[in-house]
């Protein structure tokens, strides 16, 4: 059997790459439609951006703040610059968001120049959030690892299994897993399993 440690790293491993994967299709799609390689489907685009902004905000980023940063702060010391940075990024989210919905808005408006605007604050969020998602994997797990109890992981499990299984999940996490799929079954292939 998996123990907890394992399983609530590997959902937390696999939550950071569904979050990737979307940025950067979104990051690849539009070089696609400035190319005019393709055409641009602005609800799926307005999908997409609802998905980077509630997933994180409603699932993923409160289980961390609330179990794994909390817990590990009780344990050591150690982390807790790097979790005051951690969670600063969390609450700089809606920020990031706003902007990307007001850029993507202009660009639906058909404002002039709008497309590169939309692609630079783009750019700028997907290294913001490579640069957190960096940080949690390489500095802060090895920490977790190092000091949180096995008691901890139980419960650090039990909190992002929630997520990840449905017969646990709550209201959120199969609207979320409902969401991605139309996400990936909406994209044009190579990047999903639309129309290419
Ligand atoms: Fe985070
Ligand atoms: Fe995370």
């Amino acid at each position: 059997m998996i123990d907890s440690k394992s399983k609530a790293i590997s959902i937390i491993r696999a939550e950071h790459r569904v979050l990737g994967a979307v940025i950067n299709n979104i990051k690849t799609m539009l070089l696609e439609v400035q190319a005019q390689r393709m055409k641009m489907d602005f609800s799926l685009f307005w999908a997409m951006v609802y998905y980077i902004d509630a997933f994180p905000d409603r699932l993923h980023h409160p289980k961390e703040d609330d179990w794994l940063f909390s817990r590990l702060k009780q344990r050591t010391q150690l982390a807790n610059s790097l979790i005051d940075t951690l969670q600063r990024q969390h609450l700089d989210e809606p920020a990031a968001l706003a902007a990307i919905r007001r850029d993507l808005g202009n660009f639906e408006a058909g404002v002039p120049g709008s497309l590169a605007v939309l692609q630079a604050t783009i750019a700028t969020y997907a290294d913001f959030i490579w640069k957190h998602l960096r940080a949690e994997e390489n500095e802060l797990l090895p920490l977790a690892e190092a000091h949180l109890l096995a008691s901890d992981w139980d419960d650090i499990a039990h909190a992002f299994a929630q997520n990840a299984d449905p017969l646990v999940g709550s209201a959120d996490s199969e609207i979320f897993d409902a969401l991605f799929h139309d996400i990936v079954k909406r994209t044009p292939a190579p990047l999903g399993l639309g129309a290419a």
